[in-house]
């Protein structure tokens, strides 16, 4: 399999770059290599290297800042994403789209599934929504799959910015009036490298964590699964709050829980996932 790799250096890029197999071909581009916002270069590298599936990793990914820097957020995350899904359909490729939880609004009682229909709260959301209908206007066969609260042993996450906090405060707030799943960036990218080997594979699917929690409930877990390495986390005080008493630019989806009416993938153990971190 020849697969081109956008946004390589990312979390969700490096776990990636981690499991593909390694009969595969790859060529793995940072925003240095490939800026997918740049026509003429995804263009260029696609007609040169002929990959048969197209990876996009790559995302405008500050949820905050997006709601004041929209026109970025907006080119990476919607024009990007275009472009690619062009060049898969002039050259026969495929293409597999990462999108977000945070295209509905939250409002559902019950986990979302792929039939729901996108409302988001924020722009970073909408970027991403107008992303998946660029990519599915210009290749209606493409795979887009849609996650949620991604973490990892790469990059910036909230289980890294929990045991950042913990070193420095005694007392750490987190928001408990949001639920959503968990998702380990390893579990979503062995599920990527499944479906890019799966020639009926197309459309929307939902890929997560196994289990529901608010954020508060993530931080609890996180610190009892790393408590047994540092004990001097068991200190640490972690207080629930709401949303409303927490100030963030963009607003955030009450209930951005999902679950999948057409995948048999394994979803995310994703606390599992979390001992896989504290021991690489
Ligand atoms: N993280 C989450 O909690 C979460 C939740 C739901 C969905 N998602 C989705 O999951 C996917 C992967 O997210 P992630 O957590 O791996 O994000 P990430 O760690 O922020 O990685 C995104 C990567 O995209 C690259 N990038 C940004 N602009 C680019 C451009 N114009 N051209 C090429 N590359 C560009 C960045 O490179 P530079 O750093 O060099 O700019 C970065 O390496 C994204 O589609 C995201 O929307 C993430």
């Amino acid at each position: 399999m020849r697969v081109l790799l956008t946004g390589a250096y990312g979390q969700l890029g490096r776990s990636l770059l981690d499991r593909f197999p390694a009969d595969w071909v790859l060529l793995a581009c940072g925003s240095a290599e490939l800026d997918i916002t740049n026509r003429a270069a995804v263009d260029r590298i696609v007609r040169r290297f002929r990959p048969q599936v197209i990876m996009n990793a790559a995302a405008y990914t500050a949820v905050d800042k997006a709601e004041t820097d929209r026109i970025r957020a907006m080119k990476v995350n919607a024009i990007g994403p275009e472009n690619l899904a062009r060049a898969a359909r002039d050259t026969g490729a495929q293409l597999i789209h990462i999108s977000t939880d945070y295209v509905f609004d939250g409002m559902k009682p019950t986990p979302y599934v792929e039939s729901d229909a996108p409302c988001p709260v924020n722009f970073y959301g909408l970027s991403k929504w107008e992303g998946e209908k660029r990519v599915q206007a210009m290749l209606p066969r493409a795979i887009i799959v849609r996650t949620s609260w991604v973490f990892s042993e790469y990059g910036n996450n909230f289980v890294k910015t929990m045991l950042r906090l913990a070193q420095t405060q005694q007392t750490i707030r987190v928001v408990n009036d949001q639920r959503g799943c968990p998702t380990y960036a390893g579990d979503l990218a062995q599920a990527m490298i499944t479906l890019a080997a799966d020639a009926n594979a197309a459309g929307i699917y939902h890929y997560c964590g196994d289990k529901a929690v608010s954020w508060y409930e993530f931080a609890l877990t996180i610190f009892s699964v790393f408590s047994d390495e540092y004990p001097a986390l068991r200190s640490v005080e972690v207080c629930p709050i709401s949303a409303a008493s927490w100030k963030q630019q963009a607003c955030r989806p009450v209930n951005s829980v999902m679950a999948s009416e057409r995948t048999a993938h394994q979803a995310s153990c994703w606390d599992k996932a979390l001992e896989t971190v504290l021991s690489a």
